[in-house]
């Protein structure tokens, strides 16, 4: 139901209170969720970890296999997702890899919302990287920028030189949440962007009383039964 702000009691669109007298708390927060807004979620790693595949994967269930193309430059992808009947708006960012464009992607730490780090669980220079990665984050995103570590293809059984628990204990170092995906299968994917949508909006609507939302729990939660598109 739409609802008008009058001083802190709130009046709903058929004339009559939405709160009761002695419910001033409640009335006072949270301010109505704002289902326009867009939320910039930018996707970082080194090149060839598979934030472009992983982007696809999400938006249209799909995996190219076959030759490595590198992305030149930046370019974004909106989406829209449900949490629990509300709309949020990602603007998924998918900046290249390559040292070369890093000054350009630098540019838009700045206003982003949320990161997806991605390292590849068979590459361990891209696992070594992640350090460098979240410096650079610290240095030019906001303090309050919500960030996820993925280990990306852990489809390739055969040849992970990265162990999952070396995944999840770099990410409790860094105070981060983490998951293991696959662009290829499908694996976690669509759970990592919703663990970030649902991450951003709760700490737009939760009231000051309320316990943070706690994205790391909620993906331990959540990792049972998530395959995209399923
Ligand atoms: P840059 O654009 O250079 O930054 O690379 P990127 O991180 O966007 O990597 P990209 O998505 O282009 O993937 C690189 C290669 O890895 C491609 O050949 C993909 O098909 C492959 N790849 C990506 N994700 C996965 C995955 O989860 N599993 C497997 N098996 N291969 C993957």
């Amino acid at each position: 139901m739409a609802a008008s702000d009058i001083g802190s009691l709130r009046i709903a669109q058929n004339g009559r209170p939405n709160s009761l007298p002695g419910d001033e708390l409640q009335s006072i927060h949270p301010e109505p969720y704002d289902e326009e807004a867009i939320h910039k979620t930018i996707l970082v790693g080194d090149s060839g970890v598979g934030k472009t595949s992983l982007l696809v994967q999400f938006d249209q269930c799909k995996f190219q296999a076959g030759a490595f193309s590198a992305t030149v430059g930046i370019g974004f992808t909106n989406k829209v997702v449900d949490v629990e009947g509300t709309k949020v708006k990602l603007q998924i960012w998918d900046t290249a890899g390559q040292e070369r464009f890093r000054s350009i992607t630098h540019a838009y730490y700045r206003d982003a919302h949320a990161l997806l780090l991605l390292y590849d669980v068979t590459n361990k220079a891209s696992f070594d990287n992640i350090r460098a990665w979240l410096a650079e984050i610290n240095e030019y995103a906001q303090e309050d920028v919500v960030i996820m570590l993925l280990g990306n293809k852990a489809d390739i059984a055969g040849e992970r030189v990265i162990r999952r628990e070396d995944g999840e204990r770099l990410a409790r170092e860094y105070g981060v949440a983490f998951m293991e995906t696959s662009a290829k299968t499908g694996m976690n994917v669509e759970l990592a962007f919703m663990a970030v949508a649902r991450d951003l909006k709760m700490k737009k609507t939760r009231r000051p009383n309320e316990p943070k939302f706690n994205v790391a729990d909620y993906v331990e939660q959540e990792k049972k039964n998530a395959s995209c598109c399923s």
